[in-house]
């Protein structure tokens, strides 16, 4: 029988009040995976009031002991990560040991914020005034609705969890009902780690119910998203209009830029991992090649060879070393850029359809594709494909490479592959993405450093890192006179004869 996982709510494990359901399958195989609660605007209410009842009793819990339940969730996590591993290889996708990652980014995380619990550092300064103290503290925000996607269903919800909760917000978390699984086995360590009721709510169910409820109520005081820029520019909007902050993190149309000095056998590891680890699904997957002129040809050769010995299957099993796509939507979303990239003149190397068979076909799996001769303006080389899809791109110099990886509508990560130093430091400088990457593929982005991106990635937040904290805490403003006079800031001038 199919097993029924319940939302949580103030503590409590419970069914969406209008008894509605969900099912999820393993993209791989077909079977169903789990059945959830499909929550509604009530649901969300009672998880937002919830959260807002507890928020205030966490708050006072000193920052320390907070992280003391973190450390233990992280423990919890450590114990239970190949079980995790492998319930998350089952309901979206990923090859197990890309699974274990995930597990293991979350571990990070949880780590990495529980260890802030004694830090939270804000700054103390002199005062103009004698007899005056003056110092900045973070203060929680309240309470954070976190909206999540499948592509990392354990790590991306803790980027967005831990830094919430060591700040002393409450979160309501609806994660993405492709990867319910994940987000249950986290809450459920939490709960375990001792995080008291309320404090965390679980709301399962589609964004434009659950998620859009979680929005709008009045309770919930911050939204942070990741996922589509569609969507996340909606959420801008309403956000605005709600006077809410939100934190977007959006899609990516990373390059790999690959110079004629380039260490080739390098470049060729970092491009096949970054175009088609998690089968493309990450917003830092690298969907656009870059390559200059010397080395085109044979980078093109040794990359199609390459992608097309790589073995679909069952992520579970270890010789996969491509899982299948999430779901069906997907799917054919990724088959309809074959026919735009071959209109608009690119070349298909290789792939660019279905993968069928006995097996496969069970499954939503999308052969590895390279598309070669492709133009910088090309919609493949311009829209975020989210799947196994790249495209190779001929540029003349470095001028030229940095030119093209800058002029697409994203701005999350990119990569340079050159031996030359003066070159590496000018594209650094001059490459506008959140993250850059030399000698190394656009993926593996790790928890202590900010993550995000310009343009159309995100609105100027960054996760991950303590950059993160600036997004969960308000900065309080503390001024302490300890002069027993009336003392005028910007009046006064200490050491002469003093007001009144
Ligand atoms: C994402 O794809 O949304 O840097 C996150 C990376 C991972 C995180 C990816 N650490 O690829």
């Amino acid at each position: 029988m199919t097993q029924q996982y319940q939302n949580y709510i103030g503590g409590r494990w419970v069914d969406a009040r209008s008894g509605a359901r969900f099912e999820r399958e393993n993209p791989a195989t077909g079977a169903i995976t789990g059945s959830y609660p499909r929550s509604q605007s009530e649901d969300a209410r009672d998880a937002a009031c919830a959260a807002a009842e507890a928020q205030r009793a966490w708050a006072r819990l000193p920052a320390p002991r907070r992280g003391e339940i973190l450390f233990r969730a992280g423990e919890i996590l450590v114990r239970k990560k190949e079980q995790f591993a492998r319930e998350l290889t089952e309901e979206m996708g990923k090859v197990i040991k890309e699974a274990r990652g995930d597990i293991q980014e979350a571990i990070d995380m949880t780590y990495f914020m529980a260890g802030e619990g004694r830090r939270l550092y804000g700054q103390t300064t002199p005062s103009e005034l004698p007899d005056k103290f003056a110092m900045s503290v973070r203060a929680p925000v309240g309470v954070v609705g976190a909206i999540t996607p499948w592509n990392f269903p354990m790590a991306i919800p803790s980027w967005k969890i831990m830094p919430a909760l060591i700040a002393g917000n409450a979160v309501v978390f609806k994660p993405s009902q492709f990867a319910p699984k994940s987000a249950w086995n986290l809450v459920k360590t939490l709960e375990e780690a001792g995080l008291p009721p309320g404090v965390l709510n679980l709301v399962f169910g589609e964004g434009a119910e659950a998620g859009a409820a979680i929005i709008e109520h009045p309770a919930v005081s911050l939204i942070s998203f990741t996922g589509s820029n569609a969507v996340g520019t909606q959420i801008a909007v309403r956000c605005a209009q709600l006077g809410k902050p939100v934190s977007l993190e959006m899609g990516g149309k990373n390059a790999i830029i690959v110079l004629d000095d380039a260490d080739l056998k390098l470049a060729l590891d970092g491009a096949i991992w970054s175009a088609f680890g998690t089968t493309g699904q990450r917003c830092t997957a690298a969907s656009r090649i870059i390559v200059q002129d010397g080395v085109y040809e044979a980078f093109a050769e040794q990359l199609v060879a390459r992608a097309k010995s790589l073995r679909l299957g069952d992520g579970l099993d270890d010789a996969t070393d491509v899982g299948p796509v999430v779901n069906q939507q997907q799917l054919e979303k990724i088959a309809s850029y074959m026919p735009v990239g071959r209109d608009e003149g690119a070349t298909l190397a290789c792939g660019g359809g279905r993968a069928d068979g006995d097996e496969l076909g069970r499954g939503y799996f999308f052969q590895p594709t390279v598309f070669v001769d492709a133009k910088p303006w090309m919609r493949i080389a311009q829209e975020e494909i989210f799947g196994p899809v790249t495209a190779l791109i001929r540029v003349g110099d470095l001028d030229e490479a940095i030119e093209v990886n800058n002029r697409v509508p994203y701005g999350l990560s990119s990569s340079i592959y050159t031996r030359d130093v003066n070159k590496a430091f000018r594209a650094v400088e001059r490459i506008d993405t959140g993250l850059v990457y030399v000698n190394a593929g656009t993926i593996g982005a790790e928890v202590h450093l900010p993550f995000g991106g310009t343009r159309g990635t995100g609105n100027g937040h960054r996760e991950a890192g303590i950059a993160a904290l600036e997004t969960f805490t308000e900065w309080k403003t503390v001024y302490v006179d300890y002069s027993g006079k009336l003392q005028r800031a910007q009046i006064d001038v200490a050491g002469e004869g003093m007001a009144p």
